[in-house]
């Protein structure tokens, strides 16, 4: 998978667990709702990393006229890194886990439409095939360098 292909292949997989968590959500024990929201926390902690430290950067190198859409991405990927830090040591008895989690759900929607939509293809347009294959292999091997805690991605702390 080239690097857009890998990336937006993530986001088909968040989406399918917000799906799952706001249709398990009246029914689901706080067992079920933790190991949601544990996937969400890796899989988006992961995916943040790998856009922080190798995507974005390239991007804004190859298509300077996405650097608007990316520190705006980036403030977006701060917002969610604190959520997920909460909800890392929230309970889900606690009556505030689903507010957190559906806030955190509406702006990863926002977000990940944004990137697809309004500067990926701008993005796929200038660099070549080469290029973003080579980009993929670097990020796909970079997943295994990703922090566990949400507050290791570095737009948490800037
Ligand atoms: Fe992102
Ligand atoms: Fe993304």
């Amino acid at each position: 998978m080239d690097a857009i292909e890998l990336l937006i292949h993530d986001h088909r997989r968040f989406e399918a667990l917000y799906d799952a968590y706001e249709r398990s959500r009246p029914t689901a024990t706080d067992m079920e709702k933790r190991a949601l929201v544990d996937r969400m926390i890796e899989g988006l902690t992961a995916h943040a990393f790998i856009e922080e430290t190798i995507f974005y950067p390239a991007a804004r190198q190859a298509v300077p006229q996405t650097t608007d859409h990316i520190l705006e991405s980036v403030e977006e990927h701060h917002v969610a890194a604190w959520l997920l830090s909460e909800l890392r040591d929230l309970e889900p008895e606690d009556e505030k886990f689903d507010a957190k989690v559906a806030v955190l759900i509406e702006q990863m929607r926002h977000h990940q439409e944004e990137e697809e939509q309004d500067w990926f293809p701008e993005v796929r347009a200038a660099m070549g095939a080469h290029r973003l294959d080579e980009l993929g292999q670097r990020m796909q091997a970079a997943r295994d360098e990703a922090p566990a805690d949400p507050l290791g991605v570095p737009s948490a702390r800037s």
